[in-house]
């Protein structure tokens, strides 16, 4: 398995350089190496690797964004900061912008290779996680398109919670778990059926308390998969209401997770502001008046502030602005 664990490592000594590679290729792994960032951009351009190490320090990009281009060009990657003593923190500090580990530099050739031995395992777990959400990512999408009223609501109600969550200035972390939250939200309406789903008028009483189970569908289809565990609650909770009122469990206020209060405004915005079967779309300042009317009610009232501030910025809040441009 080893022969098809590719890392790459990039560091501007290469003393380094040759030390990693040295110790890596005596267990087989095929090692890459490269002086800089530009050296380094140039081989994840062209190939996949599982791991990447690279130096807290390099002279040619800032380490954020180093972890930025990783991630657009090799999304699989397990990526480790290395640092010497003296910059440990920044190292730490790399992990709030993505990166899953850092080592501490010089290494001892025997714990880096017992430490090595766990991360490939671990990637490779993680690439299989990753590659069954994505799965599960195609299909919450194919859902949103088969309904023309729907077309690209839970694309567009992510991109909203993902701006809130920025806003509140979030951990990347926890601006990852709403952004997938956000996609899968609705895929318990899979278990709906479709002649609720699609009818194009009032839905009556009954019809509703189905509509309604479609959080708790979406819990029950996404629990087997492990790497969604943080996902779910966000998913499950994403009807509830600040005042007790939502679904499914009545929660209130803070007892509702935050990452739920935050998809409940940018859902309600994204529902208000589109077309449905048996009414047209609302102007954003409509829909604004009505976040603002139900604070404190329906939904977080710092979080509706948090959106407001956040749409005042694009200037959707102008009356110019119809909520077909949403
Ligand atoms: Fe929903």
């Amino acid at each position: 398995m080893n022969e098809r664990t590719y890392i790459l490592v990039v560091d501007d000594e290469q003393a380094i350089l040759d030390s990693f590679s040295k110790t890596f290729a005596q267990e087989g792994y095929q090692v890459i190496q490269a002086k800089n960032w530009g050296e380094a951009h140039l081989h994840i351009k062209r190939q996949q690797f599982n791991i990447i190490i690279a130096d807290v320090k390099l002279s040619d990009i800032e380490f954020s964004q180093m972890i930025e281009n990783i991630k657009e060009e090799n999304k699989y990657a397990y990526i480790i900061i290395s640092a010497g003593f003296s910059d440990i923190d920044a190292a730490m500090k790399s992990l709030r912008h993505g990166a899953h580990d850092y080592l501490s530099k010089p290494f001892d050739p025997a714990d880096i290779v017992t430490t090595m031995r766990k991360i490939v395992d671990k990637q490779r777990l993680q690439v299989d996680n990753l590659q069954l959400f994505d799965t599960i990512k195609v299909l919450a999408l194919a859902l949103d398109a088969r309904d023309h009223y729907t077309h690209g609501h839970s694309q567009q109600v992510t991109e909203y919670a993902v701006d809130i969550a920025r806003e509140m200035e979030l951990s990347f972390k926890e601006v990852d778990i709403i952004r997938d939250a956000g996609i899968l939200h609705d895929i318990g309406k899979i278990g709906i059926a479709d002649v609720i789903l699609l009818k194009p008028g009032r839905l009556t009483d009954e019809e509703y308390t189905e509509i309604k189970k479609h959080p708790v569908i979406g819990k029950k289809i996404l629990e087997p998969v492990h790497c969604l565990a943080d996902k779910i609650p966000l998913i499950y909770h994403h009807h509830e209401r600040i005042d007790g009122g939502g679904y499914p469990d009545g929660l209130e206020g803070d007892n509702i997770p935050l990452g739920a209060r935050i998809l409940a405004v940018a859902d309600a915005y994204q529902a208000m502001t589109s077309d449905r079967p048996y009414r047209k779309a609302l102007p954003a300042l409509i829909a604004i008046e009505e976040l603002k009317r139900f604070k404190s009610r329906q939904f977080d009232p710092n979080i509706v502030d948090v959106f407001l501030r956040v749409l005042r910025r694009v200037g959707m809040d102008k009356p110019a602005n119809n909520s077909n441009d949403v």
